[in-house]
C-alpha cells in the first residue's frame, strides 16, 4: 500500500471533469492536480511543444511525490504518453477518444469525434481508429476556439454555443447516432450539448473508464490508500485560481486552489 498522492495533469481545466470521476470512485486517495492553463490550449502546438510541456508537468508532479499520474487530457496522451512510460518510474493513466464504444454502439455505421488539432493528427488517434472502427466512417472535427472559451469561464456562452452548431451540425447531416467527446474539456459543454443535439445522439466521454482503470492499476501494483477518512485534493492553476474555482463548483466539487508561478 501506498499513502503517497495521486497525480493529474491537464492543458488547463479539463482534466477536472476526469478528477471528479476519478475521486468519486477512490474517496480515500489524495490528489495534486496541475492546470497548466498558461499554455493551453495544447492541441494547436506542435507535438515536440506538446512532449515538453507534458514532461514539465509530470516533473512537477513527481516533485510533489506521486505515485501514479493521470495524463487528464486526450493531446497530452496522444503525443506524449509513449515516451512518459518509457522514461519514468510511476504508471501512467491516459485518456483517448473513446472511438471503441462509439464503434460498438453504432447503428448508423457514422461516428462524429470533436476534439483537438493535435489529437486528430496524432498517430495513436489514427491506430486506434484503424484497429476499433474499421468499416465505421468516422467524422472528425477540430474544436477550433472551444478550449480557449472554456478556459475563460466561458462554457455556456453564446459563442461557445454558435461554434458547437457550426461544428455539430455536418455530423449530424451525416447520420451519426454517436458523438465521441475526444477532449477533457468538452464535458463542461454538456448543457448546451443537450440544447442542440436531438434525443437519439448518444455522447461519449472517457471520464468513469479513466477512474476504473486507475482503480485497477492501483489494485494492481498494490498502491492504494490505506486511510478509510475522505481524502484531500489540491489544485494548482497558472493562471485563474477563480475561474478554477467556478469549474469545480459546475462540478459541485471544492478544494484547496492555490496559483503557482509554473
Ligand atoms: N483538455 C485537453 C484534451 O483533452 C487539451 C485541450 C487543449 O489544450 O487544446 O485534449
Amino acid at each position: 500500500m501506498n499513502n503517497n498522492p495521486i497525480g493529474i495533469f491537464d492543458s488547463g481545466l479539463g482534466g477536472l471533469s476526469i478528477w471528479k470521476d476519478i475521486q468519486s470512485l477512490l474517496p480515500n486517495e489524495e490528489f495534486y492536480y496541475l492546470a497548466d492553463s498558461r499554455h493551453a490550449p495544447y492541441g494547436d502546438k506542435p507535438p515536440e511543444e506538446i512532449l515538453r510541456l507534458s514532461i514539465k508537468n509530470t516533473e512537477f508532479l513527481l516533485e510533489r511525490n506521486c505515485k501514479l499520474i493521470v495524463v487528464a487530457c486526450n493531446t497530452a496522451t496522444t503525443n506524449a504518453i509513449a515516451y512518459l512510460r518509457d522514461n519514468y518510474a510511476v504508471p501512467f493513466i491516459g485518456i483517448e477518444p473513446a472511438i471503441k464504444p462509439a464503434a460498438l454502439h453504432t447503428k448508423t455505421g457514422k461516428v462524429g469525434v470533436l476534439a483537438t488539432k493535435g489529437t486528430l493528427g496524432s498517430s495513436l488517434f489514427h491506430h486506434t481508429a484503424s484497429n476499433h472502427a474499421a468499416g465505421i466512417t468516422i467524422i472528425d472535427q477540430i474544436g477550433t476556439g472551444l478550449v480557449p472559451l472554456i478556459e475563460a469561464g466561458e462554457a455556456t456562452s453564446e459563442a461557445s454555443r454558435a461554434l458547437l452548431l457550426k461544428y455539430l451540425t455536418p455530423m449530424l447531416d451525416a447520420g451519426v447516432d454517436q458523438i465521441v467527446l475526444g477532449c477533457t474539456h468538452y464535458p463542461f459543454l454538456m448543457p448546451l450539448l443537450e440544447g442542440l443535439l436531438p434525443d437519439h445522439i448518444n455522447v461519449l466521454d472517457c471520464g468513469m473508464a479513466v477512474a476504473r482503470q486507475t482503480q485497477r492499476v492501483l489494485l494492481e501494483k498494490q498502491l492504494g490508500h490505506t486511510s478509510t477518512e475522505p481524502g484531500l485534493s489540491h489544485f494548482y492553476t497558472n493562471k485563474s485560481p477563480d475561474i478554477l474555482n467556478k469549474m469545480l463548483g459546475q462540478l459541485n466539487a471544492s478544494g484547496d486552489v492555490k496559483f503557482i508561478d509554473f
